[in-house]
């Protein structure tokens, strides 16, 4: 099933929220105007109460009793929807006033039957019609004479009608009401939601080839810019990912296709004549040897592909950095010669990891630390314990590393001056390769190259008690 959309809902709950609003707002005004008239008759009728008893005050005599209906008469002139009825306790009728529009003879009996009872107030229907009245006994002048029943009603059709047009208007409103809202709330709703509608756009032209779409941050809502920017920082992280993947495609051409002519050329010279046997051997070694590199580079490329997929899986052994680092000297020694720079090691410590790995990564540190070093120049490695495990320094006189190469320098085949390297013969794989090794051994690596001198720093977790060294 379709889930609804968050128009939908929100219009939904706009309605239902205002409909409730307005019908117990048209309850409470209903009741209140219902309860106003109530009052308005209630004050009518108990004034009227109030003449009859003023009117039977007055009768002191038997002459005084018999021109009574007509001074009832007289004071209830003018009042066409009012009737008033007196009886005697044994249910005489003594007066009921004529012009009354009510049927009199049917009250008070009707009073038992009431529609609604107010404490001495009492409403009922005759017919189609509706009567509002009350009851009570009033005492006369004349002496002796028990006390009479009066009853008094106003007809309250007016009343009624103007209610229940009243009534009608006010819930066709209310309804026109809840419509109303419901249809501003689906407008805002839409309106409020088109921010998400332009995310949705720009998300979904974005390709490939136009990762560097932005959202805007800056024009949306609040409560969307946390996600526009997140969505942000994702297209960058997609970007640089698809960058360096792009870059390294590249490289990896270019880093196979110059062994490769070197191999074509020698070989088609080679052969455009006859040549002597040493000549074709000295092609042959030179091709040897662009082969050779050729390998190296896809070596590279496997370890760290397999690091990549955290295959490489460091054997565990107990190591002397120290003497690892003068075995190394000794395998350098010709390259340092070559160069004219010198060698110095200084403190020790141990650590636990693969003998072979770990020579691999601090070697191409001293390659390129003697390779940068100007002859004369001094490399010099030295070996402490650091909060963090044990620290390794590989330092070297030299020019600095501008500050913009420093973050991209352990990424594959980066080099700062790729003309002159390549000639020299790096692939550019070495930092990379160190990195991961000292990666998989739960280590840290960092450089730092400043007034002339670098320094890249490894730092490896300490060596465990309880593994013993070979
Ligand atoms: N000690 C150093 N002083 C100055 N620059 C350095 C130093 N070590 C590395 N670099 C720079 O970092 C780049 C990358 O080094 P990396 O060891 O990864 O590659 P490479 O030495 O060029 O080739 P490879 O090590 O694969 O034979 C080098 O090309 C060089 O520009
Ligand atoms: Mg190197």
């Amino acid at each position: 099933m379709r889930r609804p959309s968050l128009t939908l809902r929100l219009t939904l709950l706009f309605g239902t929220a205002s409909t409730a609003v307005l019908v117990v707002l048209g309850y409470l005004v209903g009741m209140s105007v219902q309860a106003h008239f109530v009052e308005m008759d209630r004050e009518e009728l108990l004034g009227k109460v109030q003449l009859v008893r003023h009117t039977l005050a007055k009768v002191r005599t038997g002459a005084e009793f018999a021109a009574m209906p007509g001074r009832m008469d007289d004071a209830l002139i003018g009042h066409p929807h009012l009737g008033v009825r007196l009886s005697a306790p044994d249910g005489d009728l003594l007066y009921a006033s004529a012009d009354a529009s009510f049927p009199a003879e049917d009250f008070p009996m009707r009073l038992a039957e009431g529609m609604q009872r107010s404490p001495d107030i009492t409403t009922w229907r005759h017919g189609s019609h509706a009567f509002r009245g009350t009851m009570t006994t009033v005492p006369t002048g004349y002496p002796g004479m028990p006390l009479v029943n009066v009853a008094v009603a106003v007809s309250i059709d007016h009343h009624v009608a103007f209610l229940d047009a009243f009534i009608r208007s006010l819930w066709i409103s209310i309804a026109a009401g809840a419509l109303l809202t419901a249809a501003l709330g689906w407008i805002a709703a839409r309106r409020g939601l088109s921010p998400v509608r332009e995310m949705t756009a720009v998300a979904s032209s974005i390709s490939a080839s136009r990762l560097h779409d932005r959202l805007r941050v800056e024009s949306l809502p609040p409560e969307l810019s946390p996600l526009a920017a997140a969505f942000n920082d994702m297209l960058a992280r997609l970007e640089d990912s698809f960058r360096r993947l792009s870059d390294f495609s590249s490289d990896l051409a270019h880093e196979f296709k110059t062994p490769l002519s070197n191999v074509m050329t020698q070989t088609e010279v080679a052969l455009s004549r006859s040549r002597s046997p040493e000549e074709y051997r000295e092609v042959l070694y030179s091709s040897l040897e662009e082969c050779e590199r050729l390998a190296r580079t896809v070596s590279d490329m496997l370890f760290l592909a397999k690091a990549d997929h955290g295959q490489v899986i460091p054997s565990v052994e107990r190591i002397d950095l120290a003497r690892e680092v003068r075995e190394l000297f000794e395998f350098y020694d010709a390259f340092v010669e070559e160069r004219g720079v010198s060698l110095a090691s200084r403190g020790e410590g141990s650590v636990d990891g693969d003998r072979l790995m770990l020579r691999r990564a601090i070697g191409n540190l001293l390659s390129n630390a003697i390779a940068h070093t100007p002859p004369g120049g001094r490399v010099s490695v030295s070996i402490a314990q650091a909060p963090g495990g044990v620290r390794l320094v590989v330092e070297n006189p030299g020019e600095t590393i501008p500050p913009q190469h420093l973050p991209r320098l352990f990424d594959r085949f980066y080099r700062v001056d790729p003309a002159r390297q390549r000639s020299s013969g790096g692939a550019g794989l070495g930092l990379a390769i160190t990195r991961s090794i000292v990666v998989a051994h739960g280590g840290t690596i960092s450089v730092a190259s400043a007034d002339g001198s670098t320094a890249f720093e490894i730092v490896l977790p300490a060596a465990r008690e309880g593994i013993s060294g070979m």
